[in-house]
């Protein structure tokens, strides 16, 4: 069942070509564009929605926050990402017009629901983007877009988050579509850039030696800090999670543009700091700024554990270790940069001789809340 692998973790984490593939499928007509009969709110009640409100928790909850950088960029419609429980308490502007996207694996995350279920109260449409056919939220929600990941067995996600990113993106292709947006003209690009995906993960998935190598150098480790920016900034705050649920280590991910405004204070020699960077085509000079991170940091001797993009030679000079990924579009990249981060953190648990599938403290599913 655990597919020959030693951990169910490390076998999903091999699931997640086939959970990207699988999670598009069937999402595309002929003519390249996206075809969501599944989702049981008119195309005319889609098409009035004005606010997006992203509910979810922990892993499911950094999967909006990728999404809202694609789809307010796609569709220009404002999005909004909350904690799942924070939702009720920060008194939400929901009515009709508002489509509050759920997402979550299992469909049963008590916080979730709960926030659903507060999102319909107030006249909003909601979809769930679930793992889980049959489950509760999905159930409770006006439509569902299922992500296809396969059974999540091991309490860290992984493949299940990387199908939720990629969910996201086609729901916000589909609503670009819907209103005639002008970045609808690319979506078939993105689509087609996304069906690259399952290949480039592959890649990755080939060459993970050295990152197994440095998770086994730094079991001692006591912090590790994770840097990011644009959608990059969540996939530190998913490295960040990783390594506390797995291996116990304190971690913290922050936007690189907050360094300055007090987190460079924690730099002393040897902390090591993941640094995910923006591929070098991103807008706003975006690439630079990381750099430039990256090289405030090393001054200070962190030691630069860096995540870039194949051929981009600039981080060389600042990095203790690069960790290559495939060359792809800004708003794909969190497809793969996380990949890495997941082996470290399982590699790292692995080091320490902890139960990887099983991390102490933590339930798969949040039933309570
Ligand atoms: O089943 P859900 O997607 O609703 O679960 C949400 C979180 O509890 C979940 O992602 C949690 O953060 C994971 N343990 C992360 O690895």
């Amino acid at each position: 069942e655990k597919g020959g692998y030693e951990t169910f973790m490390e076998k999903e984490i091999h699931d997640q070509p086939a959970a990207v593939r699988d999670t598009l499928l069937g999402r595309t007509d002929e003519d390249g564009r996206l075809v969501l009969d599944e989702l049981r709110i008119s195309e005319e009640e889609l098409r009035e929605v004005n606010r997006i409100y992203v509910v979810a928790c922990g892993t499911a909850a950094y999967a909006g926050m990728v999404a809202k950088y694609a789809i307010e960029h796609w569709t220009r419609i404002p999005v909004e990402v909350s904690l799942a429980h924070e939702f009720r308490y920060c008194d939400p502007i929901v009515d009709a017009r508002t489509l509050v996207v759920s997402i979550s694996q299992s469909g049963e995350t008590m916080d979730t629901l709960m926030a659903v279920k507060h999102a319909k109260d107030l006249g909003a449409r909601t979809i769930s983007i679930c793992n889980t056919h049959g489950s509760t939220i999905p159930r409770g929600s006006d439509a569902v877009l299922y992500t296809h990941a396969g059974p999540e067995i091991a309490v860290a996600s992984t493949k299940a988050f990387v199908a939720q990113i990629t969910a996201c993106y086609v729901l916000g292709l589909y609503l670009a579509q819907l209103r005639g947006q002008t970045y609808a003209d690319d979506a078939k690009q993105v689509m087609a850039e996304l069906h690259e995906m399952p290949e480039h993960i592959e890649t990755l998935l080939a060459s993970t030696d050295r990152v197994e190598e440095i998770a086994r150098f730094m079991a001692d480790s006591r912090s590790v800090l994770f840097l990011g920016r644009h959608v990059g900034y969540p996939i530190a705050m998913e490295g960040a999670l990783k390594l506390k649920e797995l291996a116990y280590i304190h971690a913290e991910g922050f936007a690189a543009g907050e360094l300055k405004h007090g987190p460079i204070a924690l730099i002393e020699p040897g902390q090591p700091v993941f640094v995910v960077v923006p591929g070098p085509d991103t807008p706003h000079g975006l690439h630079k700024k990381v750099v430039s991170n990256i090289q405030e940091i090393r001054a200070r001797g962190a030691r630069t554990l860096v995540i870039a993009e194949e051929g981009d030679e600039d981080v060389v000079p600042f990095a203790d270790e690069v960790i290559r990924v495939p060359k792809t579009s800004p708003l794909l990249q969190p497809l793969l940069t996380v990949i890495p981060l997941q082996v470290f953190a399982l590699h790292l648990s692995t080091a320490k001789g902890l139960d990887v599938d099983q991390p102490r403290n933590l339930a798969k599913s949040v039933t309570v809340e």
